[in-house]
């Protein structure tokens, strides 16, 4: 019992650091945009990951939050405008990365790489990919995290689909043992899968 607890601690405090030490980590001004991505990831025999994505539920979070449901969940929470609230945008938008302020801004006459209306994107999940989108590093796995890429991508999930999410159901999954849960990767993870059948497992 003790030995659950003391590793229940250990635990909470590993995600509390990850949580405070994300915005660090993932530096917002080396995130690069979709397009970039797409550049090399919307040929169909790659896999064509920016085309299932543009279809997934996270190229569409910003719309989301234009609906009624939306306005009236943010109501309760004193929110007017969804769509322009960090309290939504953190986890809606790659542009807060995972905060409520604005983190990927236009400077000078240099356009943002990443706008609130681009949702969540690539980056929220693989890490900004300033550094590693080159060629030589994508082709190598090691190279790709030394140089920002989170891997495997299913670590970032939680950061958003966890209880502060107002639309969190504590009943949305089922596992395989026949548990209610609010998120299961492996379940989610189907549902927006993207692979590449050049990529070693
Ligand atoms: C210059 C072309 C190019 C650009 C730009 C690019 N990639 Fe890649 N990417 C590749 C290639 C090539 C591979 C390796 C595929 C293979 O192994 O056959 C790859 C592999 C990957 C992988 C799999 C890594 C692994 O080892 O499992 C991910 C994830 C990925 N890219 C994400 C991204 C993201 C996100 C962006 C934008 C920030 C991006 N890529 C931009 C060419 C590119
Ligand atoms: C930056 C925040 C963020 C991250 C990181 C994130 N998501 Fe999401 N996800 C969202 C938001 C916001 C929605 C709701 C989008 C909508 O409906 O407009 C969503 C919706 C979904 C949905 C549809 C709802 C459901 O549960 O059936 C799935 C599936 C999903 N995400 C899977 C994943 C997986 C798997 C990962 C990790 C690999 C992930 N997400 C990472 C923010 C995020
Ligand atoms: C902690 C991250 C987080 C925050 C903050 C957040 N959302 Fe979401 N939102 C999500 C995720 C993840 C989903 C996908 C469903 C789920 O698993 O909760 C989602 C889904 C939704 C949906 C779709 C409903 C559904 O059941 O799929 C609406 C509407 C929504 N959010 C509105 C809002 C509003 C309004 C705010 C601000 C008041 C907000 N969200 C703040 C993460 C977040
Ligand atoms: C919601 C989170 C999420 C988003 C958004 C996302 N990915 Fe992924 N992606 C994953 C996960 C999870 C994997 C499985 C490998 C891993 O865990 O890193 C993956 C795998 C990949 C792979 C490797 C394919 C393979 O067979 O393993 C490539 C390439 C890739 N993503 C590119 C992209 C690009 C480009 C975008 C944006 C257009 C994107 N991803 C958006 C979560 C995401």
């Amino acid at each position: 019992m003790k030995r659950t607890i003391g590793l229940s601690i250990a635990v909470c405090a590993a995600l509390g650091f990850a949580l405070n030490g994300v915005a660090a980590e993932r530096d917002a001004s080396l995130c690069c945009g979709t397009k970039a991505c797409a550049m090399c990831h919307k040929k169909d025999d790659v896999g064509n990951q920016f085309a299932k994505w543009q279809a997934s539920p996270h190229a569409k979070a910003i719309e989301t939050l234009g609906t009624a449901e939306s306005k009236a969940m943010a109501a309760k929470v004193g929110v007017t405008d969804p769509q322009k609230s960090g309290k939504c945008l953190k986890c809606h938008s790659t542009a807060y990365n995972f905060t409520e302020e604005l983190q990927v801004k236009a400077v000078g006459d240099a356009p943002a790489k990443i706008v609130v209306e681009d949702a969540v994107t690539c980056e929220s999940c693989h890490g900004p990919g300033k550094n590693y989108k080159a060629k030589a590093v994508m082709l190598d796995r090691a190279q790709c995290i030394a140089n920002g890429m989170v891997y495997p991508a299913t670590k970032s999930c939680t950061l958003c689909h966890n209880e502060q999410s107002p639309a969190w159901k504590a009943d949305r999954y089922t596992t395989k043992d026949g548990k209610k849960v609010g998120f299961d990767v492996e379940q989610a993870y189907e549902k927006i899968k993207h692979p590449d059948p050049a990529v070693k497992k």
